[in-house]
């Protein structure tokens, strides 16, 4: 009952041009792939244009981190409002990289998915442990806190518009994926705690993606579990041949 998400994280690459050539390939290949969401999150100076160029289409266009404030005198913060001018109709916020190098902490990462949805996105949480962490068996713990913190401000009423992604922090540009069933016992814990927070019924309509390392090769397996409803793809969304086969793997079978 859940519409798989396939999001195509573009990271810090790919100018205008080169995101142009890429989002008409995908328009193209995807017009017409029916049971599955598509999204793609360009960096923000090619935000409009990729908006824009999605125009008539289903794929949605996201951005790749939000501030919380409106506006204001916030040196090289893009907020909501901004986003959505710019097209935009989803927000990624708390990825591993922000955490890791940017300083997004569980609280920050709260206060940006409440001012997300506050400004009509969507909003993608990201979670997910680093390896010290799966090693030392503190895997749902670490991801308990993340998940408080993220979705401390988000109502349940704002559910529809609410995404978790689950991207274990050693499988992200490595190579190394998480199993199928590694994946699918954090995803299920994910949706219990959500459970505990919304409601059951509430936390079945709320898709889980997986993120890390997913290539065509793999993506099938992963989809095929109970609890992962979708993708969030690092460095095969670069490429529309790669990107096309991982969110027709997503399709419901
Ligand atoms: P890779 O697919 O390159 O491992 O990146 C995953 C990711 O971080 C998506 O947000």
């Amino acid at each position: 009952m859940r519409t798989p998400f396939v999001v195509g994280n573009w990271k810090l690459n790919k100018t205008i041009a080169e995101a142009l050539a890429l989002v008409t390939e995908l328009k193209n290949q995807l017009g017409a792939v029916k049971g599955v969401a598509v999204g793609v999150a360009p960096p923000f100076t090619a935000l409009s244009a990729v908006a824009k160029r999605l125009e008539g289409s289903s794929i949605v266009t996201c951005a790749q981190n939000c501030f919380w404030e409106p506006s204001g005198a916030f040196t090289g913060e893009i907020s909501a409002p901004l986003i959505a001018d710019a097209g935009g109709t989803w927000a990624i916020v708390g990825h591993s990289e922000r955490r890791q190098f940017f300083g997004d902490t569980n609280e920050s990462v709260g206060k940006k998915a409440k001012a997300a949805l506050a400004g009509g996105l969507g909003v993608i949480v990201c979670v997910g442990e680093q390896l010290a962490e799966r090693d030392s068996n503190r895997t749902l713990e670490v991801v308990d806190a993340q998940l408080a913190g993220g979705l401390a401000g988000v109502a349940a009423n704002a559910t529809s518009r609410l995404v978790i992604a689950y991207e274990p922090v050693w499988a992200i540009g490595t190579g190394r994926t998480a199993t199928p069933g590694q994946a699918q016992e954090v995803h299920a814990h994910i949706r219990k705690r959500l459970a505990d927070q919304y409601g059951a019924q509430v936390a079945d309509t709320i898709r889980i993606q997986y993120g890390g390392s997913v290539k065509p090769s793999n993506a099938e397996a992963l989809m095929a579990e109970k609890d992962i409803d979708g993708a969030l793809v690092g460095g095969a969304s670069l490429e529309a041949a790669d990107f096309v086969a991982i969110v027709k793997a997503a399709r419901p079978g």
